[in-house]
């Protein structure tokens, strides 16, 4: 099911016909450093990741992780949405691309529309996003987005250390 076009670029919804899609952008070296190891090593394991994750957040939650494609060639680049995780306070926005798409804007052009429809569509008062100190790219996207640094949190998952981004950060003076 498509959510949305942009100028460039259509969000579907993912389903199990993208598993070739994921078992690769799952195993990107950025992907796994700067996201985590899924344990996705085969077709199966990739299906099975889509039913677990974003085709259950569809049905749980009406939105999830899409896939974001070129309008004209369906070419997949990469996924981004909206995920809600048990261990943070509001939903979060999520993205990653294959390497050989990045730093053309399709993240940006992504993850921006993906803002406007959690607000929009999903009623989301406040989206937030959590990453890696070091993953400069991502806050360098998160600072063009809008979002503001709010406080460190530490992942209960893995204990690390992790910057939590939100849509209407709550300053150290405010706290
Ligand atoms: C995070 C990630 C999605 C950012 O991708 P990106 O391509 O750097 O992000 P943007 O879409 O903002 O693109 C920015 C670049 O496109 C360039 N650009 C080219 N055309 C553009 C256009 N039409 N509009 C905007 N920027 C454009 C910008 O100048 C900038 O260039 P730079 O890379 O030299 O700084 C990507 O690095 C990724 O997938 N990483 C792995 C997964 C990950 O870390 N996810 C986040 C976890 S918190």
């Amino acid at each position: 099911m498509k959510i949305l076009d942009t100028e460039r670029l259509t969000l579907r919804e993912l389903s199990l016909a993208d598993a070739g899609f994921i078992l690769k952008l799952l195993n990107e070296p950025s992907f796994i450093q700067n996201i985590g190891d899924r344990n996705v090593r085969t077709l199966d394991d990739a299906g099975n990741y889509l039913l677990n994750g974003p085709l259950d957040s569809y049905r749980r939650h009406g939105f999830g992780l899409f896939l974001v494609e070129t309008k004209a060639a369906h070419t997949p680049l990469g996924i981004c949405g909206l995920i809600k995780r048990a261990a943070l306070p509001a939903v979060d926005i999520g993205f990653a691309f294959l390497p050989e798409f990045w730093s053309q804007g399709y993240a940006l052009e992504a993850a921006t529309a993906i803002l406007t429809y959690g607000q929009e569509v999903a009623k989301l008062d406040r989206i937030v996003a959590i990453v890696s100190p070091d993953n400069e790219r991502s806050i360098r996207l998160l600072g063009k987005l809008g979002l503001s640094f709010e406080r460190m949190i530490t992942w209960p998952e893995d204990g690390a250390e992790l910057k939590l981004y939100a849509t209407d950060a709550v300053s150290s003076a405010r706290k």
